[in-house]
């Protein structure tokens, strides 16, 4: 399986939200909810024209997934969207944390647009589980509970890609770079923390929770692009082995 059948077998395999019930949260969980969708809805709503463009040299097969995964992040977007709809709450254009990802996103190639765009989804696969198992509410958890799913099939396509991009590169230079990859992670993780810190508190993590549980997923990661590792998910997740050139 190569993985743009990945991603159209995951589009098949949808969660039924039961929209119709709408979004039942109390008040003051509601304020802090909306608050901070409306900060990880802007920062999914990208429309993946840098990461289009950085990736031009790259195979036709890996370009031609990628198409899909942007698609499924704009999906993210619109889930997230019609979340804060029900909660008669609008949509951000502006956001400084958005704005930064995106510059720092865009300051050299591919390899470093991945590398930052992975260090986001690792902390959303903790965000999103942290909705699905803390709100008492059936649409956000069906909706967490997919977007995080399809985002633990991110990372093991993000890996699959560095994993091969970093392949030939000396020793030294990958624990370098990981090295300042974890730097740039923590960092994030950090900020993550003071911007949604409130949510997810509400939602029962604590500041030490949420930094060791960020740290662990990071590890795994890191093992998988600069060690060889699989990622764990892609055993669970039958991820397809994607062949292509390494640059
Ligand atoms: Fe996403
Ligand atoms: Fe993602």
């Amino acid at each position: 399986m190569e993985w743009f059948d990945y991603f159209i077998t995951n589009k098949k395999r949808r969660r039924a939200i039961p929209w119709d019930e709408g979004v039942n949260v109390p008040p003051a969980l509601r304020a802090v909810l909306v608050r901070s969708l409306q900060r990880f809805q802007l920062g999914e709503s990208g429309d993946g024209s840098w990461l289009r463009r950085n990736a031009v040299g790259e195979p036709m097969e890996y370009r031609h997934a990628l198409e899909f995964f942007i698609k499924e992040e704009q999906e993210h977007a619109r889930l997230m969207a019609c979340v804060l709809e029900k909660l008669n709450a609008p949509l951000l254009s502006w956001h400084w944390s958005d704005w930064g990802f995106s510059r720092v996103r865009r300051l050299l190639g591919l390899k470093l647009e991945v590398l930052v765009l992975l260090a986001a989804e690792m902390i959303a696969v903790r965000y999103f589980r942290a909705l699905r198992e803390g709100v008492d509410d059936a649409v956000v958890r069906e909706v967490s509970a997919q977007i995080g799913h399809d985002e633990d099939g991110h990372l093991a396509f993000q890996v699959d890609y560095l994993r091969r991009a970093f392949a030939r590169w000396p020793f030294l230079m990958r624990v370098a770079v990981c090295a300042v990859w974890r730097l740039m992670f923590r960092a994030a993780c950090l900020l993550v923390w003071l911007d949604h810190g409130k949510l997810l508190r509400a939602c029962g993590v604590s500041a030490e929770g949420f930094w060791w549980d960020c740290g662990l997923i990071f590890d795994e990661v890191s093992a998988g692009v600069f060690g060889g590792a699989a990622y764990p998910s892609l055993a669970g997740l039958r991820m397809p082995e994607f062949r292509w050139r390494t640059r």
